[in-house]
């Protein structure tokens, strides 16, 4: 017999995001979502409720508002200590990511405020972001490493962000992306990082669990093609995942990389070819789209999403919260700028931010409003989902439900 420990009812419009109907998004009327313990167990009209009697399950009322399946940050590097401003104020007198990269700054800089932190110290700077996040209505982020840079550093970055996964509230998806810059002790030589990583830290990640995927940044001063295939053929072998930093600041072949080995999801994109676009769409790696890095950076080419999407591609959208890049932790604005950035519609951007940034994680269990998936649901303040990528950083979310349980705001809308 259907049971439920909660019921959310009065949603006066939910997006289940389950590719139904038009554009997909699987658009319920009046709907209710029943929730058995940490499960959806049903959801639908409230006309067609198989369960007439709810007396004393303990309920949400939305209130007429919409809903949308948990929202879901799936490329974040939001866990960091320090900031560079500074690095904002000197891109603004002319000087760009790359100089600032070559000159020492850049994602060196935080590795300096990384180092030497203890896990505790990473999860008290990193808490509040999570906390805004969820505030927004995310229930599920990805948190990479890449500021540790050494293998102790790494190791405790990870561990950081599996403690605070442990820690009620946000779901938290890790990858190891130690390859995200070539630390001063191998100067000149990523060829050594990429050894040290490959034999000492990828087995290490892989025996402990501590990622689920392995993420390398092709670029220019980072890390060649040729360079990033044999860590990331061996993070495969290691029953990683395969993510890559594809073609943000030039052309460097992160894609095609991404495409041959089968990659879970490619981010940026800014510089690819439509050969690129044909590669990712046949080996399905799901693209991310991240918007707020291309504002932020100025002069940056816009990541082509409406091609992307043509040209057959799964498409998420992320912030890439980092210091560096996109010092935001707003994933509607994200998706807002997906849309007016990148050629998405609204309803592909508010897809991008669930159901396909769930794909992009590997999670099948999430991102969709269904029976016997996770209870992760965000009650927006207005009428219309459109409002998430319509009201940017405004688009405030009036109740977020992560696993069964009303998490934000603190669980006074409950009634029993
Ligand atoms: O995705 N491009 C590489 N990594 C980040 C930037 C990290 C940083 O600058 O701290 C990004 O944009
Ligand atoms: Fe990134």
């Amino acid at each position: 017999m259907l049971w439920a420990s909660l019921v959310i009812e009065n949603i006066g419009c939910l997006w289940t995001m389950d590719g139904a109907g038009a554009h997909g998004v699987g658009a319920i009327d009046d709907a209710v979502v029943l929730i058995d313990a940490d499960r959806v167990a049903w959801v639908g009209p409230r006309a067609a409720l198989p369960v007439p009697d709810l007396r004393g399950v303990p309920r949400v009322d939305a209130g007429g508002r919409a809903a949308l399946p948990g929202l879901i940050d799936c490329h974040t590097h939001a866990l960091f200590l320090g900031d560079r401003a500074d690095e904002f104020a000197r891109r603004a007198r002319g000087e760009s990511y790359a100089q600032i990269m070559a000159a020492g700054g850049g994602i060196r800089s935080t590795m300096r405020a990384v180092r030497g932190a203890t896990i505790e110290q990473l999860c008290d700077a990193t808490r509040p972001r999570l906390r805004r996040m969820l505030e927004r209505g995310v229930t599920t982020v990805e948190l990479k490493s890449g500021y540790g840079l050494n293998v102790d550093s790494e190791l405790a970055m990870l561990r950081a962000a599996r403690r605070l996964g442990d820690e009620d509230g946000i779901d938290v998806v890790t990858t190891l992306l130690a390859a995200h810059a070539i630390p001063p002790e191998h100067e000149g030589d990523a060829s050594a990082w990429i050894d040290v990583i490959t034999k000492d830290l990828l087995p290490h990640v892989a025996r402990e669990k501590l990622a689920s995927a392995c993420d390398v940044f092709v670029e220019q001063g980072a890390f060649s093609a040729e360079q990033a295939r044999p860590l990331l053929r061996r993070a495969r072998e290691l029953g990683l995942a395969v993510r890559v930093h594809a073609e943000q600041l030039s052309r460097s072949g992160g894609a095609a990389l991404a495409a041959e080995l089968g990659a879970r999801a490619a981010g940026h994109l800014e510089h690819i070819t439509a050969e690129d676009v044909e590669a990712l769409a046949k080996a399905g790696v799901v693209c991310e789209v991240l918007a707020l890095a291309q504002v932020f950076l100025r002069g940056q080419r816009a990541t082509p999403g409406r091609a992307l999407v043509d040209g057959g591609c799964t498409v998420a959208v992320a912030t890439d919260c980092n210091p560096g890049t996109a010092m935001s932790t707003d994933l509607p604005l994200a998706a807002g700028l997906a849309v007016t950035q990148c050629g998405l519609t609204a309803e592909e951007a508010i897809a991008g931010v669930t159901v396909n940034a769930a794909r992009a994680l590997g999670l099948i269990d999430r991102g969709v409003v269904a029976a016997g998936k996770r209870a992760d649901l965000v009650i927006l303040e207005g009428a219309t989902p459109l409002d998430l990528v319509y009201r940017w950083s405004d688009a405030r979310a009036h109740a977020v439900v992560a696993r069964g349980r009303v998490l934000a705001p603190p669980s006074s809308l409950v009634d029993a």
